[in-house]
């Protein structure tokens, strides 16, 4: 597997993978998804296997040195073989070296694959925000703490993480 940056031709197959990854009300249309991609600070990331898009995700950098992961996706017959965390590694590195402190994220709360996933990632759940996507349905925002490790095993502990997420200036 190779991650990359994206390229413009990219746009429509993006596009198909988003649309079978969320339902209706949470996929992005496609001017969303190539606004969300050509948005200032943002950047996208796609993961290829034999010559084939895997994955992607996009994200951006916010203000008050924290990044933002607008979306991850994984062609479903590709998951549980590392293309979204090779994703995710791609973007926390950017974000480290775009001297952010912090990745944060919004997630459905009934997607038990993206929790469980960004869980395994040392994400913490630090707000549920009710009615965030147009179906209804309410979203936890996610919270991974790059600044310097602070617990025993060389990580952020889950409680620096909400605390210094709390103590930002701003709202996602
Ligand atoms: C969530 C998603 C991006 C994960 O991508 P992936 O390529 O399957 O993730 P990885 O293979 O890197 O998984 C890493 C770890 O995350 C956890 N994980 C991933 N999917 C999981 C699932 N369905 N159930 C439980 N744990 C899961 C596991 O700990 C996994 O490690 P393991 O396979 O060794 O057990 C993928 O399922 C997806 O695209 N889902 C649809 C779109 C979506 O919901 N995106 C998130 C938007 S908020």
């Amino acid at each position: 597997m190779i991650v990359r940056p994206y390229r413009r031709a990219d746009l429509p197959k993006l596009h198909e993978i988003d649309q079978a990854c969320f339902p209706p009300g949470i996929s992005y249309s496609r001017k969303e998804l190539e606004r969300f991609i050509r948005m200032k600070g943002a950047r996208t990331w796609v993961a290829e296997e034999q010559g084939e898009i895997a994955g992607f995700l996009v994200a951006d950098r916010q203000p008050h040195g924290a990044a933002h992961i607008v979306t991850v996706d994984v062609v479903e017959g590709r998951r549980r073989a590392g293309v979204g965390g090779a994703l995710m590694e791609a973007s926390e590195n950017w974000a480290r070296l775009e001297h952010c402190r912090l990745v944060y994220l919004e997630a459905g709360e009934n997607n038990s694959a993206a929790l469980a996933f960004y869980e395994s990632r040392h994400y913490s759940r630090v707000e549920r925000i009710p009615d965030y996507y147009s179906t209804g349905m309410a979203a936890w925002v996610m919270v991974k703490w790059l600044g310097p490790a602070r617990d025993a095993r060389g990580r952020a502990s889950k409680q620096d993480a909400e605390q210094r997420f709390r103590t930002l200036s701003f709202r996602p």
